[in-house]
Protein backbone atom coordinates (compact mmCIF):
# COMPACT_ATOMS: atom_id res chain seq x y z
CA UNK A 1 0.00 0.00 0.00
CA UNK A 2 1.23 3.65 -0.72
CA UNK A 3 2.84 5.22 2.39
CA UNK A 4 0.03 7.91 4.24
CA UNK A 5 1.98 11.19 2.21
CA UNK A 6 1.46 9.52 -1.06
CA UNK A 7 -2.42 8.57 -0.28
CA UNK A 8 -2.78 11.63 1.33
CA UNK A 9 -1.50 14.02 -1.53
CA UNK A 10 -3.75 11.91 -4.06
CA UNK A 11 -6.64 13.04 -1.44
CA UNK A 12 -7.34 8.97 -1.46
CA UNK A 13 -10.63 8.23 0.31
CA UNK A 14 -9.08 5.04 2.13
CA UNK A 15 -7.97 7.36 4.58
CA UNK A 16 -11.61 7.13 5.86
CA UNK A 17 -12.10 3.53 5.56
CA UNK A 18 -11.45 1.91 9.46
CA UNK A 19 -13.95 3.82 11.29
CA UNK A 20 -17.52 5.09 9.65
CA UNK A 21 -17.63 8.94 9.28
CA UNK A 22 -20.76 10.57 9.32
CA UNK A 23 -19.15 12.71 6.23
CA UNK A 24 -19.77 12.44 2.19
CA UNK A 25 -17.15 11.26 0.19
CA UNK A 26 -16.99 14.34 -1.04
CA UNK A 27 -16.66 16.39 2.65
CA UNK A 28 -13.79 13.56 3.43
CA UNK A 29 -12.13 14.99 -0.27
CA UNK A 30 -12.56 18.01 1.07
CA UNK A 31 -11.35 17.56 4.67
CA UNK A 32 -8.21 15.62 2.71
CA UNK A 33 -7.61 18.64 0.69
CA UNK A 34 -7.71 20.72 3.89
CA UNK A 35 -5.43 18.69 5.85
CA UNK A 36 -3.07 18.67 2.69
CA UNK A 37 -2.77 22.49 2.13
CA UNK A 38 -2.72 22.66 6.00
CA UNK A 39 -0.07 20.98 7.40
CA UNK A 40 2.28 22.47 3.82
CA UNK A 41 1.88 25.67 6.20
CA UNK A 42 2.34 24.31 9.55
CA UNK A 43 4.33 21.37 9.62
CA UNK A 44 3.82 19.66 12.67
CA UNK A 45 0.18 20.63 14.12
CA UNK A 46 -2.90 20.34 16.78
CA UNK A 47 -6.55 19.24 16.08
CA UNK A 48 -9.21 19.74 18.13
CA UNK A 49 -12.91 18.69 17.37
CA UNK A 50 -16.20 19.34 18.54
CA UNK A 51 -18.56 16.39 17.87
CA UNK A 52 -16.46 12.92 17.00
CA UNK A 53 -19.05 10.28 17.42
CA UNK A 54 -17.21 7.15 16.78
CA UNK A 55 -13.83 8.90 15.56
CA UNK A 56 -14.83 8.81 11.32
CA UNK A 57 -13.68 12.11 11.08
CA UNK A 58 -10.23 12.13 13.27
CA UNK A 59 -9.03 8.92 11.55
CA UNK A 60 -6.57 10.56 9.04
CA UNK A 61 -5.39 13.08 11.70
CA UNK A 62 -4.65 10.03 13.44
CA UNK A 63 -2.53 8.54 10.93
CA UNK A 64 -0.77 11.63 10.48
CA UNK A 65 2.58 11.88 12.52
CA UNK A 66 2.39 15.59 11.76
CA UNK A 67 -0.38 15.54 14.04
CA UNK A 68 0.89 16.02 17.42
CA UNK A 69 -1.86 15.79 19.45
CA UNK A 70 -5.79 15.78 19.01
CA UNK A 71 -8.70 16.94 21.84
CA UNK A 72 -11.87 15.43 21.04
CA UNK A 73 -14.79 17.45 22.60
CA UNK A 74 -18.23 15.35 22.52
CA UNK A 75 -21.30 15.73 25.15
CA UNK A 76 -22.40 12.79 24.09
CA UNK A 77 -26.45 12.69 24.58
CA UNK A 78 -28.43 10.23 23.41
CA UNK A 79 -30.29 12.95 20.97
CA UNK A 80 -28.76 15.73 19.31
CA UNK A 81 -30.91 19.03 19.05
CA UNK A 82 -31.01 20.20 15.22
CA UNK A 83 -32.05 23.06 13.59
CA UNK A 84 -33.60 21.75 11.25
CA UNK A 85 -36.41 21.14 13.68
CA UNK A 86 -36.33 17.09 14.76
CA UNK A 87 -33.96 15.68 17.71
CA UNK A 88 -31.12 13.94 15.77
CA UNK A 89 -30.49 10.11 17.87
CA UNK A 90 -27.28 8.65 18.77
CA UNK A 91 -27.35 5.39 20.54
CA UNK A 92 -25.01 3.97 22.08
CA UNK A 93 -22.56 7.21 21.47
CA UNK A 94 -19.28 6.58 23.97
CA UNK A 95 -15.81 7.64 24.17
CA UNK A 96 -14.92 4.47 25.41
CA UNK A 97 -16.13 2.72 21.93
CA UNK A 98 -14.60 6.09 20.04
CA UNK A 99 -11.57 4.73 21.70
CA UNK A 100 -11.97 1.38 20.86
CA UNK A 101 -11.98 2.29 17.31
CA UNK A 102 -9.35 4.19 17.22
CA UNK A 103 -6.82 1.92 19.06
CA UNK A 104 -6.83 -0.53 16.42
CA UNK A 105 -5.57 2.23 14.01
CA UNK A 106 -2.98 3.37 16.32
CA UNK A 107 -2.55 1.50 19.68
CA UNK A 108 -1.33 4.31 21.22
CA UNK A 109 -4.12 6.29 20.32
CA UNK A 110 -5.41 7.33 23.33
CA UNK A 111 -1.90 9.08 23.92
CA UNK A 112 -2.30 11.36 21.32
CA UNK A 113 -6.01 11.98 22.13
CA UNK A 114 -7.48 14.14 25.06
CA UNK A 115 -11.63 13.77 25.14
CA UNK A 116 -13.37 15.54 27.22
CA UNK A 117 -17.35 14.37 27.61
CA UNK A 118 -18.99 17.71 27.96
CA UNK A 119 -20.34 20.75 25.85
CA UNK A 120 -17.14 22.76 24.92
CA UNK A 121 -18.58 25.39 26.75
CA UNK A 122 -17.75 23.48 29.94
CA UNK A 123 -14.20 22.74 29.14
CA UNK A 124 -11.70 24.97 30.83
CA UNK A 125 -9.31 26.02 27.87
CA UNK A 126 -6.04 26.46 30.38
CA UNK A 127 -6.78 22.10 29.79
CA UNK A 128 -6.46 22.70 25.61
CA UNK A 129 -2.72 23.40 25.78
CA UNK A 130 -0.83 23.63 23.64
CA UNK A 131 -3.43 25.37 21.33
CA UNK A 132 -4.54 23.68 18.25
CA UNK A 133 -4.69 25.45 14.90
CA UNK A 134 -7.02 23.06 13.14
CA UNK A 135 -10.20 22.91 13.99
CA UNK A 136 -13.61 21.24 13.16
CA UNK A 137 -16.75 22.05 14.56
CA UNK A 138 -19.76 19.01 14.15
CA UNK A 139 -21.30 18.83 17.24
CA UNK A 140 -25.23 20.00 18.04
CA UNK A 141 -26.42 21.64 14.44
CA UNK A 142 -28.61 24.57 15.97
CA UNK A 143 -27.05 28.07 15.70
CA UNK A 144 -27.05 28.28 19.17
CA UNK A 145 -24.66 25.79 19.68
CA UNK A 146 -22.18 26.74 16.64
CA UNK A 147 -22.26 30.05 17.75
CA UNK A 148 -20.88 29.19 21.20
CA UNK A 149 -18.74 26.09 19.73
CA UNK A 150 -17.24 28.61 17.57
CA UNK A 151 -16.69 31.07 20.58
CA UNK A 152 -14.70 28.29 22.40
CA UNK A 153 -12.46 27.52 19.23
CA UNK A 154 -11.41 31.31 18.82
CA UNK A 155 -10.93 31.01 22.83
CA UNK A 156 -8.31 27.93 22.55
CA UNK A 157 -6.69 28.53 19.15
CA UNK A 158 -3.56 30.34 18.01
CA UNK A 159 -4.33 33.31 15.73
CA UNK A 160 -3.34 31.70 12.79
CA UNK A 161 -5.22 28.68 11.85
CA UNK A 162 -8.56 27.55 10.27
CA UNK A 163 -11.98 26.24 11.74
CA UNK A 164 -14.48 24.42 9.28
CA UNK A 165 -17.86 24.12 9.93
CA UNK A 166 -19.70 20.62 8.81
CA UNK A 167 -23.34 21.39 7.80
CA UNK A 168 -23.35 25.25 6.79
CA UNK A 169 -26.52 24.06 5.34
CA UNK A 170 -27.75 23.53 8.73
CA UNK A 171 -26.09 26.29 10.81
CA UNK A 172 -26.09 28.74 8.13
CA UNK A 173 -27.63 31.90 10.56
CA UNK A 174 -24.68 31.17 12.84
CA UNK A 175 -21.86 31.39 10.25
CA UNK A 176 -23.97 34.74 9.01
CA UNK A 177 -23.48 36.24 12.57
CA UNK A 178 -20.03 35.06 13.00
CA UNK A 179 -18.57 36.51 10.18
CA UNK A 180 -20.59 39.92 10.45
CA UNK A 181 -18.68 40.22 13.91
CA UNK A 182 -15.51 39.61 12.40
CA UNK A 183 -16.04 41.92 9.47
CA UNK A 184 -17.33 44.51 12.48
CA UNK A 185 -14.01 43.60 14.52
CA UNK A 186 -11.97 44.28 11.91
CA UNK A 187 -10.28 40.80 11.74
CA UNK A 188 -9.40 39.24 8.44
CA UNK A 189 -10.61 36.51 6.83
CA UNK A 190 -11.10 34.39 4.28
CA UNK A 191 -14.35 32.10 3.93
CA UNK A 192 -15.70 29.78 1.78
CA UNK A 193 -17.88 26.33 1.31
CA UNK A 194 -16.49 22.98 -0.15
CA UNK A 195 -18.17 19.92 -1.64
CA UNK A 196 -20.55 18.65 -0.11
CA UNK A 197 -20.80 20.42 3.14
CA UNK A 198 -17.97 21.81 4.57
CA UNK A 199 -17.05 25.49 5.78
CA UNK A 200 -14.28 27.12 5.90
CA UNK A 201 -13.23 29.76 7.87
CA UNK A 202 -9.16 30.99 7.65
CA UNK A 203 -7.53 33.48 10.08
CA UNK A 204 -4.18 35.46 10.90
CA UNK A 205 -3.47 34.76 7.30
CA UNK A 206 -3.14 31.09 6.85
CA UNK A 207 -4.31 30.98 2.68
CA UNK A 208 -4.48 27.15 2.41
CA UNK A 209 -7.21 28.49 -0.37
CA UNK A 210 -4.29 28.77 -2.52
CA UNK A 211 -3.47 25.22 -2.45
CA UNK A 212 -4.38 23.41 -5.72
CA UNK A 213 -6.73 20.92 -4.59
CA UNK A 214 -8.39 23.32 -2.74
CA UNK A 215 -8.02 26.49 -5.54
CA UNK A 216 -9.63 23.50 -8.17
CA UNK A 217 -12.57 22.84 -5.53
CA UNK A 218 -13.08 26.57 -5.38
CA UNK A 219 -13.33 26.99 -9.06
CA UNK A 220 -15.72 24.24 -9.87
CA UNK A 221 -17.96 25.61 -6.83
CA UNK A 222 -21.22 24.13 -8.28
CA UNK A 223 -21.03 20.52 -6.25
CA UNK A 224 -21.12 22.37 -3.00
CA UNK A 225 -23.41 24.98 -4.07
CA UNK A 226 -26.39 22.81 -5.22
CA UNK A 227 -25.98 20.51 -2.88
CA UNK A 228 -26.47 23.03 -0.15
CA UNK A 229 -29.74 24.76 -2.11
CA UNK A 230 -31.28 20.99 -2.14
CA UNK A 231 -30.47 19.88 0.89
CA UNK A 232 -33.28 22.84 1.70
CA UNK A 233 -35.37 21.95 -1.33
CA UNK A 234 -38.24 19.97 0.67
CA UNK A 235 -38.53 23.22 2.69
CA UNK A 236 -39.68 25.24 -0.70
CA UNK A 237 -41.94 22.15 -1.55
CA UNK A 238 -43.62 22.25 1.38
CA UNK A 239 -43.93 26.41 1.47
CA UNK A 240 -45.38 25.76 -2.12
CA UNK A 241 -48.30 23.52 -1.52
CA UNK A 242 -51.85 24.37 -1.83
CA UNK A 243 -52.75 24.51 1.63
CA UNK A 244 -49.49 26.83 2.70
CA UNK A 245 -50.21 28.80 -0.91
CA UNK A 246 -53.76 29.80 0.77
CA UNK A 247 -52.01 30.33 4.50
CA UNK A 248 -49.01 32.60 2.54
CA UNK A 249 -52.11 34.83 0.64
CA UNK A 250 -54.08 35.65 3.94
CA UNK A 251 -50.55 36.71 5.50
CA UNK A 252 -50.07 38.70 2.59
CA UNK A 253 -53.14 40.26 2.67
CA UNK A 254 -53.24 40.52 6.56
CA UNK A 255 -50.06 42.31 6.14
CA UNK A 256 -51.33 45.02 3.58
CA UNK A 257 -54.19 45.83 5.48
CA UNK A 258 -51.99 46.43 8.69
CA UNK A 259 -49.80 48.62 6.33
CA UNK A 260 -52.56 50.23 5.17
CA UNK A 261 -54.09 51.22 8.56
CA UNK A 262 -50.29 52.10 10.16
C1 LIG B 1 -22.57 14.59 13.41
S1 LIG B 1 -21.88 13.71 14.77
C2 LIG B 1 -20.18 13.89 14.55
C3 LIG B 1 -19.71 13.08 13.40
C4 LIG B 1 -18.20 12.98 13.26
N1 LIG B 1 -17.56 14.27 13.21
C5 LIG B 1 -17.92 12.22 11.98
O1 LIG B 1 -17.55 12.85 11.00
O2 LIG B 1 -18.14 11.01 11.97
C6 LIG B 1 -22.29 14.78 16.07
C7 LIG B 1 -21.66 14.45 17.40
O3 LIG B 1 -21.83 15.62 18.21
C8 LIG B 1 -22.01 15.22 19.53
N2 LIG B 1 -22.65 16.31 20.27
C9 LIG B 1 -23.98 16.57 20.40
N3 LIG B 1 -24.18 17.67 21.15
C10 LIG B 1 -22.97 18.13 21.48
C11 LIG B 1 -22.50 19.24 22.24
N4 LIG B 1 -23.35 20.10 22.77
N5 LIG B 1 -21.18 19.38 22.38
C12 LIG B 1 -20.31 18.51 21.82
N6 LIG B 1 -20.68 17.45 21.09
C13 LIG B 1 -21.98 17.26 20.92
C14 LIG B 1 -22.83 13.95 19.43
O4 LIG B 1 -22.66 13.16 20.59
C15 LIG B 1 -22.28 13.30 18.17
O5 LIG B 1 -21.30 12.35 18.51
Amino acid sequence: MDSFEQRLAALDLTLFADIPAQLTDSDKRSLLAVQQAFRERVPEYLYLEIGSHLGGSIQPHLQDQRCKHIYSIDKRPLQVADERGYNVPYPENSTAHMLKLLREIDPHAEERITCFDMDASAVDPAAVTPAPQLCLIDGEHTDHAAISDFAFCRRVMGERGVILFHDPNIIYIALTGILESLQKAGTPFHAYALPSSVFVLELGGIDIHQSPPIAKMLIDNHEQYLFGLLSLEHYREVYNRKPMRIMRSVWQAWLRTKHRFR
